[in-house]
């Protein structure tokens, strides 16, 4: 049974400002994109990787990529859903509707392969499927429009989704079909599996699977690739 990745890069990244989408902005010699591709495409049994783009794409064929990686592309839609789903249907007739499909995000190019190869065991035997996520350590807080706190929120069994997201080919399809005809908007592939009556499993992942957002996390995307590259070069001895 082959693993598909789905990339969802058709975002144009609003809330980075600047000219470029966020997921063409260079990161330690390269694209954040390309980053992310070039470790997705070190994971055991891959079939292929499926990225979305904007019909506008302004980055894709300027970034080097090395010609070996199993890559495809598709055309991505107005939301995210939009986007993944035609990613999926670029799948049919290749893969088959009980295989795994990863959803990674373009823009986190910090991810842990042992933190995937968790998130795959994990679900193995899960009835759904399940995302990598961190249980949140900071207080949260409720305000109103002008900043101001309307409530301190138990913080109890709260995580912070990230991803992959992991689930069966046929059930995702499903469930993000029903999803965008209900016109619910979601912002990730759980959300969809919990619309459709499933309770997808949250496995820990590490605090450093960044997604970047903000020029800041830039700075710090690269800080992490360095020092993770430090850690494998230690290990390797
Ligand atoms: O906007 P946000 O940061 O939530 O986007 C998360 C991921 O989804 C990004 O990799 C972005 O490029 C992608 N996306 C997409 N199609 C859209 C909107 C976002 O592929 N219509």
């Amino acid at each position: 049974m082959a693993l598909w990745v789905i990339v969802p890069a058709a975002g144009v990244g609003a809330r980075m400002g600047g000219h470029m989408p966020k997921q063409y902005l260079p990161l330690a010699g390269q694209t954040v994109l390309a980053q992310t591709l070039q470790r997705l495409a070190q994971l055991p049994g891959l079939g292929r990787i499926v990225v979305a783009l904007h019909p506008e794409d302004p980055g894709w064929h300027a970034q080097p990529l090395p010609p070996q990686l199993p890559l495809s592309t598709c055309a991505g839609g107005r939301e995210r859903s939009d986007s993944v789903l035609n990613a999926l249907r670029s799948l049919q007739g290749l893969a088959d509707e009980q295989d795994w499909v990863l959803v990674h995000d373009a823009v986190r190019p910090c991810v842990r392969l042992d933190d995937i190869a968790r998130l795959l065991q994990a679900v193995e035997a899960h009835p759904c499927g399940g995302l990598l996520a961190v249980p949140v350590s900071s207080t949260l807080k409720r305000s109103d429009a002008a900043g101001d706190i309307v409530a301190t929120l138990p913080r109890d069994h709260v995580w912070q989704a990230s991803t992959p997201q992991a689930f069966r080919l046929g059930a995702l399809r499903q469930a993000l079909q029903a999803a965008v005809q209900a016109g619910v908007a979601i912002t990730d592939e759980a959300s969809a599996m919990e619309l459709a009556g499933h309770a997808p499993r949250l496995v820990r992942g590490s605090a450093d699977n960044i997604k970047i957002t903000y020029p800041e996390d830039l700075v710090l995307a690269e800080l992490i690739l360095a020092a993770q590259q430090r850690e494998s070069a230690s290990a390797a001895g």
